[in-house]
């Protein structure tokens, strides 16, 4: 991924958590990379707090260098990482002072990148002081999730934006659209024979997506809490999954031939019936377990959540797809905090043989199963029936495992430094677009409108577990159970 374009990339919230933790250490590795960025590209951090540019690279190193590189950190590349970076001293709350920017921003080669990682309140008025500086020419915009609360608020944000750049210049950033195993995901369905045919509801019996998680909600309580786990995790990263396991092979890997396609599945969402959603959504908040054989506290007892909160720290939901390719298979959609494991999978269930001359074994559906897991190890795993050993017909499940690493040991990128790099370089298929981050909320917000007018606690689980039980009655009601619960 040569480049030779130059670039000012300039960090707003430059001292905050994304920051430290996620975007200059992928800006670091692509530096440390080599070919990847411009020599002449720049990071430009904005912050209210630090005096100047020492300040700012002490803290750099004091806060980003112990989040780069598992493999440690290599000196000279980070000592010319840090001639990257300079500093701007700007008070957000004073529109006067982005003509401190503009002025050090001109007369800079190449394309201007804004990356707001702030709270999505200061989106608008960063947005409106860079256009009254003339800033928003010749640049691109890159806005972080939680890009609203609901679609009438992420609608005030995306119109406030979208008056002063156009739908081009917005990166709207969902991580997991960055992740390898996601891209592999196209790969494997586009780029194979094998499965395609078999992608289809004549061959599939269920779809089951989840997005485990073992951490709590760590020191984010107070944001969490307003927030809860479906608009944080489904509305985003577990429908944006959906529609890439589901839609239909694009045209190009251009921008819009991708996202027109998963724009498709997002339309094609069911919508719920409130009257169902008892049946088909399960919410629920953990309280004190035990993960790993050390004990944790209670989501209600965590720093910054509200004692009596009724917020859902797990969802389980079941999604269907009103088109053609889809009708009347089940999309098993779950996350959750604190569960058992730390783990994101896709299960493809396929359905069984029409007729078993071998016996009723190969009449149960998921005998045949791809199991393709992005983390924590990328894997894909095909379970078929052989003939076990010895006398008589018995079948027994065997697995074919792909795992990636043995046939690529280098070259992995971490999401955020694939979807920067992308940004940089002008790429806008691994990015939200507007109309397909509407269509996630309106499917979304009868659920929300239902939960709130509803008033209940969530179901409560014990951290450590994969839930509540409800989860589990959910996929019982169609025949099934969720991968962990096999055997
Ligand atoms: C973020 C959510 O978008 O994704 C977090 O806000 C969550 O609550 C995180 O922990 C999970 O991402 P990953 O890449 O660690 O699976």
């Amino acid at each position: 991924m040569q480049t030779d374009s130059s670039f000012t990339f300039v960090l707003f919230g430059g001292t905050g958590d994304l920051s430290m933790r996620k975007i200059l250490p992928a800006l670091y590795e692509a530096h440390r990379a080599g070919g990847m960025l411009a020599d002449s590209g720049k990071i430009v951090a904005v912050a209210r707090h630090l005096a100047d540019r020492a300040a700012y690279v002490d803290w750099v190193n004091e806060h980003v260098k112990p989040h780069v590189s598992k493999n440690g950190v290599d000196e000279t590349a980070w000592a010319s990482f840090l001639d990257r970076i300079e500093f701007v001293k700007i008070d957000l709350g004073n529109p006067e002072d982005f003509t401190l920017l503009r002025d050090a921003l001109s007369g800079r080669p190449g394309i201007r990148v804004f990356y707001l990682a702030t709270g999505p309140s200061l989106f608008v008025p960063i947005c409106r002081a860079l256009a009254s500086v003339g800033l928003n020419e010749n640049s691109r915009i890159v806005l972080e999730k939680p890009l609203g609360y609901d679609l009438k608020s992420s609608n005030a944000i995306n119109d406030a934006v979208g008056e002063i750049f156009a739908e081009e210049q917005i990166y709207r950033i969902d991580h997991y659209l960055g992740k390898e195993p996601v891209q592999n995901l196209l790969a494997l369905r586009f780029g194979n024979v094998l499965f395609e045919p078999l992608w289809r509801r004549e061959w599939v019996e269920s779809i089951q997506i989840t997005i485990a998680e073992e951490l709590g909600v760590e020191a984010r309580g107070d944001f969490y809490d307003n927030t809860g786990a479906l608009r944080d995790m489904v509305q985003n990263h577990l429908l944006q999954l959906l529609s890439i396991v589901a839609m239909e092979p694009p045209h190009s890997m251009d921008s819009d031939s991708v996202r027109d396609e998963k724009l498709r599945v997002l339309r094609a969402l069911k919508p719920i019936d409130p009257r169902d959603i008892g049946k088909v959504a399960v919410r629920g908040q953990y309280h004190a377990g035990v993960i790993r054989g050390s004990a944790v506290p209670a989501y209600a007892t965590e720093p910054g959540v509200k004692q009596d909160s009724n917020t859902e720290t797990f969802v389980a939901v079941k999604v269907e797809i009103e088109n053609w390719r889809w009708a009347g298979v089940p999309f098993f959609l779950r996350t959750g905090k604190r569960l058992a494991d730390r783990v994101a999978e896709i299960v493809v269930n396929f359905r069984a043989v029409p007729h078993s001359a071998l016996g009723t074994s190969a009449l149960r559906g998921g005998a045949n199963r791809l199991v393709i897991r992005l983390q924590p190890n990328e894997t894909i795993r095909l379970y078929c029936l052989a003939k076990q050993p010895g006398e008589g017909m018995n079948l027994a499940s065997v697995h074919l495992d792909l795992a990636f690493d043995r046939f690529f040991r280098e070259g992995q990128m971490e999401a955020y430094q694939r979807l920067l790099l992308d940004v940089i370089n002008g790429r806008l298929a691994l990015f939200v677009r507007r109309d397909e981050q509407e269509a996630a909320w309106r499917w979304v917000e009868p659920i929300l409108n239902e939960w709130a007018a509803a008033n209940k606690p969530p179901k409560p689980y014990a951290a450590g577990t994969w839930g509540p039980a409800a989860a589990s009655a959910m996929l019982a009601q169609h025949g099934t159970c969720w991968l962990e619960e096999e055997n």
